[in-house]
């Protein structure tokens, strides 16, 4: 198995493989997500291939204070192999490399499966609440505010 920087053929099968992992949601453009990662300096999508077959994925960027992983990804029919696993190794270095002393990342609050995951790797909670705003003026995701 080897973990390489994808370039812009890999779209299809990284789009297929986070939806399979049910990553993908309708307010972001999974595609455009991946275009801008591989196009960026500062960002890169890393996929792990078995052969010819992708089947891992971790997203990572830094943007100068930390670094940041999205569409972390195992196939659903290879988990528990160690691809999860090896994808965080990989990120991390692609992190510290570029000087970075932190890295974090976000989780849905649905996705409390993956909670263990990241906790069994010295991933703690972190003291802050993450705030967004979308430009085209949609909630995209965003939690309803209490009512008065
Ligand atoms: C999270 C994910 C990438 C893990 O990938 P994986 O290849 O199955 O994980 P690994 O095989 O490398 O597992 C490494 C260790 O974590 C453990 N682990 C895996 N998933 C876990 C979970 N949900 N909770 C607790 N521990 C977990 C494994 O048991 C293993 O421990 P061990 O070495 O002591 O046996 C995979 O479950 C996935 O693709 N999930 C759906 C997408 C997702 O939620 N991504 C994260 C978005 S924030």
């Amino acid at each position: 198995m080897t973990i390489v920087e994808l370039g812009t053929e890999a779209a299809d099968a990284a789009v297929d493989l986070w939806t399979a992992s049910d990553l993908t949601r309708p307010w972001n453009d999974p595609y455009g997500d991946f275009a801008r990662a591989v196009a960026g300096p500062s960002s890169a999508v890393l996929g792990l291939y078995d052969g010819e077959t992708l089947v891992g994925t971790a997203m990572v960027g830094v943007d100068g204070h930390r670094g940041w992983v999205y569409y972390l990804a195992a196939h659903p029919a290879r988990r528990g192999e160690g691809i999860g696993l090896a994808l965080v190794a990989a990120v991390e270095r692609w992190v510290e490399e570029r000087g970075m002393p932190k890295i974090q990342l976000m989780v849905r609050r649905t996705n409390t499966a993956v909670v263990g995951f990241y906790a069994a790797l010295g991933y703690a909670e972190q003291d802050c609440v993450v705030l967004g705003r979308r430009f085209d003026g949609s909630s995209g995701g965003a939690v309803a505010a209490e009512p008065s």
